[in-house]
C-alpha cells in the first residue's frame, strides 16, 4: 500500500530564491496556496484574469503573512490558447527561471457557451488553456533544471477525484453546447463536462512527465484537493433551477474540508521535500482520510492513489496531447 505522508504547513522549507506562478490564485484554494509559498519567502505570481481581485487577494495574503513583498500579479487568461500563451511569454520576459508551476485555475463551466477558440468551456479553460500555457513556459522550466542540477523543479496540475466520472473522450463532443434543454440532463452533461476536463488534467500530467523523464530534477504531478467550500461551488448564473444550483453548494458545505486543508496536497507536491526524497513523480496525489460523500471530515496527509484504468490510459493520453498540440498549433497560427 502507498505510504500515507504527513504534512502541515510547517513542513514548507524555506522558498527564498524561488519564483512561482499559480494559476488563479486570487480565491479559494489558489489563493492559499499563493499565500503560503509567500509566507516561506518564495516570489509568487499570482496568474489570474483581474486585477482588482488579485488586489483583494494580495491584501488578505498581507493580512495573514505581514507582507506583500513576494506577490505579483500576472495577468492570465485561459480562456483561449492565445491569450494564455501571450501571458507566459510575457512572463519569460520577465524572469530567466521558474522553480514552481501550480496549474490550478478551474471553472464548474455553466453556460452552454464554447470558447472563443470553438471548444466547450470545461475542457477549453480547464485542460486547453493550461496546456497553451504551461507548454509555453516549458522551455523556461527546463532550463531552470538544466542550468542548475541542484534546482527542483516542481509542476503540479490540480485535477479532481471527479475525473473518475468521465467517459472516454469524445472528441466530436469537445466542440458543442450542451445538448439538452432539459435542466436534469443538463446537470449531468455539465457534471460530465466538468470530470472530462480533469480526466484531460491527469492525461496531460503523465504525457507531461514523460516527456521531461530525462530531467531528473523536475517532478510533475498532478493533485485531487478534496471536497472544498469555494466560489467553484457557485452556480448562480447556470442555467440551472434554483435548488440544483444549491445541492452541489450544500453539498461541499456540508461534508467540504477548510480551504486550508485543501491547499496541502498541492503545497505538498509544490514544496515538500518527500517528493525530492521519494522521487515522487508522474503521481496524482490526494489527501488522506476519505470520509463519507466524498467529504474530509479533516486532513491528515497525503498519498499517491493508483488513477483508474481509463485514467491510466496511455493510448487515451497520447491522443489527448497530440490534439492538444494541434489545437494550440491552430490557434496561435490564427492570431
Ligand atoms: N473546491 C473543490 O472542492 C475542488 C475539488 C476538486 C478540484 N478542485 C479544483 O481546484 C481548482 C481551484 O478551484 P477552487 O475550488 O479554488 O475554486 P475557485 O475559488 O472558484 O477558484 C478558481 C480559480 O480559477 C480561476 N479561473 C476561472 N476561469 C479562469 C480563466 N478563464 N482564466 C484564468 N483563471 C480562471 C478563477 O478566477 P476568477 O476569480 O477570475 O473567476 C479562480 O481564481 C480548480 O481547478 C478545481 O477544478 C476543486
Amino acid at each position: 500500500m502507498a505510504p500515507t505522508y504527513q504534512f502541515t504547513f510547517d513542513d514548507i522549507p524555506d522558498l527564498s530564491g524561488k519564483i512561482a506562478i499559480v494559476t488563479g490564485g486570487n480565491s479559494g484554494l489558489g489563493e492559499v496556496i499563493a499565500r503560503e509559498l509567500a509566507r516561506k519567502n518564495a516570489k509568487v505570481y499570482i496568474a489570474a484574469r483581474s486585477q482588482a481581485r488579485v488586489t483583494a487577494a494580495i491584501a488578505r495574503i498581507k493580512q495573514a503573512i505581514g507582507t506583500d513583498e513576494n506577490l505579483h500579479y500576472l495577468e492570465t487568461d485561459l480562456e483561449t490558447m492565445a491569450s494564455a500563451a501571450q501571458s507566459a511569454t510575457y512572463f519569460t520576459k520577465l524572469e530567466t527561471k521558474l522553480d514552481i508551476l501550480v496549474a490550478n485555475a478551474g471553472l464548474g463551466a455553466i453556460k452552454s457557451e464554447l470558447t472563443p477558440d470553438g471548444y466547450e468551456r470545461n475542457f477549453g479553460i480547464n485542460h486547453l488553456g493550461h496546456f497553451a500555457f504551461v507548454m509555453t513556459l516549458l522551455p523556461l522550466l527546463k532550463l531552470t533544471a538544466v542550468q542548475d542540477p541542484t534546482s527542483e523543479v516542481r509542476i503540479v496540475i490540480q485535477s479532481s477525484q471527479s475525473y473518475q466520472q468521465a467517459c472516454l473522450i469524445d472528441y466530436e463532443d469537445l466542440t458543442k453546447t450542451y445538448k439538452s434543454i432539459w435542466h436534469p440532463l443538463t446537470l449531468r452533461e455539465m457534471l460530465g463536462r466538468y470530470a472530462r476536463s480533469k480526466l484531460c488534467n491527469i492525461y496531460f500530467m503523465l504525457e507531461l512527465a514523460d516527456r521531461l523523464k530525462d530531467i531528473p530534477n523536475i517532478y510533475v504531478n498532478a493533485t485531487h484537493p478534496g471536497l472544498v467550500y469555494t466560489h467553484i461551488f457557485d452556480l448562480s448564473t447556470s442555467p440551472l433551477p434554483y435548488y440544483m444550483q444549491r445541492i452541489g453548494e450544500w453539498h461541499a458545505w456540508l461534508c467540504g474540508i477548510p480551504v486550508d486543508h485543501g491547499a496541502k496536497t498541492v503545497l505538498f507536491c509544490a514544496a515538500s521535500k518527500q517528493i525530492i526524497d521519494d522521487d515522487l513523480k508522474a503521481k496524482f496525489l490526494y489527501p488522506a482520510p476519505q470520509g463519507p460523500f466524498g467529504g474530509f471530515v479533516y486532513f491528515s496527509g497525503v498519498y499517491p492513489r493508483e488513477l483508474t484504468a481509463l485514467g491510466a490510459n496511455r493510448d487515451e493520453s497520447k491522443k489527448l496531447w497530440e490534439f492538444s498540440e494541434r489545437a494550440l498549433s491552430s490557434a496561435l497560427s490564427n492570431n
